[in-house]
């Protein structure tokens, strides 16, 4: 596959998705009836952090047994984890950074990803190894829509999703963005409702965001 190829899918994915949940999974009994809420709702495109130790079996479940949701890779940070997410058959991997060792394993792999960028440097390492989609981490920490307008000038080229910070009442303005493809966040999911099983809530807040955000 071309790297162009790659951008393409990346960029296909995530304008399909409006809204990207971050989900951080402690049990791997959450996964699959986690993903069949967040689907009920429409939401279909799912991160999986690699943030704790049931990460890979739940996206792993996620893949085999719910086939409505794309599923993807969160919080890679390193070429072996770039791998992992390749050989669990996730459509994507997103990076909260850009070490040049990362970069680098991604540009030589197939799997659609976006590096995590806060500046101006980072964006133009990312640019330069062949990645104009970035997702924008902490988004609402490193100067919100106003440092994502002042990097459009220089790198008109580039589309962001924005995670960090991003919730139901600045979602909408984020998408307003001409720069912006999706958001991401981990507000859909929160951890007491997952805890809980509170699958109707989710599918009910997942049902709302679609219906009151305007796709990018
Ligand atoms: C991420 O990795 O994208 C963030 O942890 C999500 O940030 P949020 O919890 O503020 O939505």
């Amino acid at each position: 596959m071309t790297a162009a190829t790659r951008q393409e899918q990346l960029a296909t994915i995530f304008k399909s998705a409006t809204v990207i949940p971050v989900l951080t999974i402690e049990r791997l009994e959450d996964a699959v009836p986690l993903a069949r809420a967040l689907v009920a709702g429409g939401v279909r495109v799912l991160e999986v952090t690699l943030r704790t130790p049931a990460a890979a079996d739940a996206a792993k479940a996620m893949i085999a047994e719910v086939p409505e949701a794309i599923v993807g890779i969160g919080t890679i940070l390193n070429a072996d984890d770039l791998a992992r997410a390749r050989a669990l058959g996730a459509k994507f991997g997103i990076s909260p950074g850009a070490t040049p060792g990362l970069l680098k394993a991604a540009a030589a792999s197939d799997l659609p990803f976006a590096p995590g960028i806060a500046t101006a440097s980072e964006l133009m390492q990312a640019l330069a190894a062949g990645f104009n989609i970035v997702k924008f981490f902490p988004a609402e920490q490193s100067g919100g829509i106003k440092a994502l307008r002042a990097l459009a000038g220089p790198f008109p080229n580039v589309r962001v999703c924005p995670t960090g910070g991003i919730g139901e009442a600045n979602a909408a303005s984020w998408l307003a963005e001409p720069n912006v493809v999706a958001v991401g966040g981990s507000w859909l999911c929160p951890p007491a409702d997952i805890r809980s099983g509170n699958w109707p809530g989710i599918t009910a807040m997942s049902a709302r965001a679609m219906k009151s955000l305007k796709p990018a």
